[in-house]
């Protein structure tokens, strides 16, 4: 029997030879954490740290139901033996979709239009009013051409962009489908109109947008964050929409979720979402899935598919 702490509810249905295999396996799923625990499935909520794992000596899998895994203390992990995998592949096109509708909705304004609208004080037809800016023909800047990243580039085309990015490697195949041309991170701040954020949260990226790469911005650029809260100052941020230096913000991640930074709130040219990049009905079913797979692979004694840690605990 295998005894998997899985702290919140998973309504979806999900593939039935998981279940069988979940059922064969003799898989007991509890609300509650300690020492007999095998497994962990769990979501970015759930903070996986020393204290959480000295309490569950045969622990196995940290299998997190998201593609970031900034919850989780990966070396804390590897060193205790622990695999940790995460979800990738299946929430890209959701979560570039939603990158996009952050990006329309601030450059055309539409949920100041909106309340506008729902306000009652529509009174006639106004040539002046709620003005946005052009997104065909313009420059995205992609910061981070990681899966999410290629896919939000990759919409760009449907649009005449430009696409410029940044990342470790070269694209080939993102630059020949795209034309996008990689640069510096100087050189992806200056020339953006539209930034969109898709590094993951590391020691590295926290708070790499501040007041000085904001300054750097073109005046009028549009900043969208779906990746990490935490990579971008808010009260910086806030100072730029406020000031016009930036026109407007698309926003689906915080600082410190769910709490949202009180001058962010204040304003108008900013989109705020809560988290919702992968709430689509099929991709939350398939992260559920491709969670409980790298479990059941974990607790078989097999290798996971989507081991973070795996190269550093030698499975490949
Ligand atoms: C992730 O997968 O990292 C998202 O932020 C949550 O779906």
């Amino acid at each position: 029997m295998f005894r998997i702490y899985r702290p919140y509810d998973f309504p979806d249905e999900i593939d039935p030879a998981i279940r069988r295999e979940l059922k064969r396996l003799g898989v007991k799923f509890e609300p509650e954490l300690h020492g007999e625990t095998d497994a962990i499935v769990c979501l970015l909520a759930t903070k996986v740290d020393g204290a959480l794992l000295a309490r569950v000596p045969k622990l196995r899998i940290v299998s997190n139901v998201a593609v970031g895994v900034d919850n989780v203390d990966v070396p804390a992990c590897t060193e205790r033996g622990v695999v940790v995998t995460n979800t990738p592949d299946v929430l890209t096109e959701a979560t570039a979709d939603l990158a996009w509708s952050l990006l329309l909705a601030a450059a055309r304004r539409v949920p100041e239009a909106e309340r506008y609208v729902r306000s009652g004080k529509w009174a006639k037809w106004d040539w002046t009013a709620l003005r946005g800016a052009d997104v065909h023909g313009r420059t995205l800047g992609i910061l981070g051409a990681g899966r999410i990243g290629q896919a939000t580039g990759h919409r760009a085309v449907g649009f005449s962009m430009q696409v410029l990015y940044t990342s470790r490697q070269r694209r080939l195949l993102f630059e020949h489908t795209t034309q996008a041309r990689r640069v510096d991170f100087k050189a992806l701040l200056r020339q953006s109109d539209f930034l969109s954020i898709h590094v993951p949260l590391t020691k590295e990226t926290r708070h790499l947008i501040g007041a000085k790469e904001l300054a750097m911005m073109k005046p009028g650029a549009i900043l969208i964050n779906t990746a990490r809260g935490p990579i971008l100052d808010e009260a910086s941020l806030a100072k730029a929409l406020k000031s016009g230096k930036l026109a407007a913000a698309g926003l689906d991640v915080f600082e410190r979720e769910p709490k949202i930074h009180p001058d962010l709130l204040k304003l108008d040219n900013v989109v705020l979402l809560p988290h919702i990049g992968s709430a689509t009905e099929s991709t939350r079913r398939k992260m559920v899935e491709t969670a409980l797979r790298n479990c059941i692979a974990a607790l078989k004694g097999e290798v996971p598919p989507n081991g973070v840690n795996a190269h550093a605990l030698n499975l490949t």
